[in-house]
């Protein structure tokens, strides 16, 4: 039986970061199921552009309206979002934009990603941050250096390993003298270079049999036609940032690159899917957006999309830019944002479209929800297997 929208209502609430966020509840006939929109640090020039939370409160009475009344069902909604948002959402902002349609979504599968999605076949890697960087605060120019507990035969399993090697890389950087704090993903901060980040990350993740990778969030280094590394005091052309990151690619034989070239560089993404054997991860590239994986897919730039429910703005976006992966043979890498909260919308997400891998961070409450929503619903499906990935 399809649910109707009789309430509609908007909260400001607090991010990880302490930043004003907004949390959206649609009450239907079967209870109140809500959504928050969460927020980037390293956003991307072609996201869905959010709107101030004041704003969103003035705007809210005379949207809400249109809503009551409506079948919970978000592909509609979404498309009532599309023509109120206007050009990338701005109008209504995509952090109100997502919240509501998430939380159609819940209301209309009540909470249940089975009956959403339909039964989940395999679970995804999740992918930690351990350790971390650049915009989301820390000693390194690199944004994320992340553990793939590859081994792993079930969720649960590999969220052991990534909170195992985490524990371990707290435990050395403090016995070396290297104070360990957490940045805003929850990911340890130190003073050890990059470089020596990644000495230490591979090693750990050696011993636990998990692969590694990494997040340049190259765009925040990046500034006419140079890339920036100021803990390295180094600069890099294009073509020298091309080596740089095939360098370490094969040194650490990473299974994993996200975000080594500027949001424009197709081309470099492309250049380097070619030469490297690893997961090359557009983020800011395709900032989720169907139109720019498209041409990303018929260049080649790369073989792996970041899947952010915010950057697209509506969840039916979101699942268009999964499906056209899926069929053109990008992996889907669904992720959380710097600044979450405890929604964990993004872990039925990832199950619902049988991505292989999850950026969902390591330790934080809000971090530990998504990868608690795994554990759970990997129950409720039968307990499936894990996803198959070759890297
Ligand atoms: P953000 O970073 O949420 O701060 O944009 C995450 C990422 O770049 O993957
Ligand atoms: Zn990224």
């Amino acid at each position: 039986m399809p649910s109707t929208i009789k309430g509609l209502f908007l909260f400001r609430i607090y991010n990880s970061r302490g930043e004003p966020s907004i949390k959206v509840s649609v009450m239907t006939e079967k209870g109140l199921f809500s959504a928050c929109a969460p927020h980037g640090a390293s956003a991307g020039k072609y996201e869905a552009k959010n709107l101030e939370v004041g704003k969103i409160e003035k705007i809210f009475p005379r949207i809400k309206k249109n809503f009551i009344g409506l079948e919970a069902d978000f592909s509609l909604i979404d498309e009532m979002l599309e023509r109120f948002g206007g050009k990338d959402f701005a109008k209504i902002g995509g952090n109100f934009s997502i919240a509501l349609s998430q939380a159609v979504c819940k209301a209309g599968s009540q909470n249940n990603p089975h009956r959403l999605f339909g039964q989940a076949k395999y679970f995804p890697f999740p992918l930690g941050n351990v350790l971390g960087g650049g915009a989301h605060g820390g000693g390194t120019d690199i944004q994320e250096f992340l553990a793939m507990p590859i081994k792993a035969k079930t969720i649960q399993e590999a969220a052991e390993t990534n909170f195992a090697i985490w524990r371990r890389a707290a435990s050395a950087l403090k016995a070396k003298g290297f104070v360990a704090g957490r940045n805003d993903e929850g990911a340890l901060v130190s003073r050890l270079s990059d470089l020596k980040t990644l000495d230490l990350l591979s090693e750990i993740a050696e011993d636990f049999g998990a692969r590694i990778g990494v997040d340049f969030a190259a765009s925040e280094l990046y500034s006419r036609g140079e890339y920036t590394y100021s803990k390295l005091g180094k600069s890099f052309s294009e073509r020298e940032q091309l080596e740089f990151v095939l360098q370490l690619i094969r040194t650490y034989k990473l299974a994993y690159a996200e975000d080594p070239f500027q949001q424009n560089d197709f081309s470099s993404f492309c250049e380097l899917a070619k030469k490297a054997k690893c997961i090359i991860c557009g983020d800011d590239l395709f900032a989720s957006h169907a139109g720019r994986l498209k041409k990303g897919i018929k260049t080649g730039a790369g073989n792996a999309v970041i899947l952010k429910p915010n950057q697209a703005g509506t969840v039916s976006r979101i699942l268009g830019t999964a499906e056209l992966a899926r069929k053109n043979n990008f992996i889907n890498v669904v992720s959380h944002r710097s600044g979450d909260t405890c929604d964990s919308f993004i872990s039925d997400l990832a199950v619902g479209i049988g991505a292989p891998l999850i950026k969902c961070g390591i330790m934080g409450s809000e971090r530990a929800a998504k990868m608690n929503r795994l554990i759970e619903t990997w129950e409720s499906a039968g307990r499936p297997g894990m996803a198959k990935l070759k890297v």
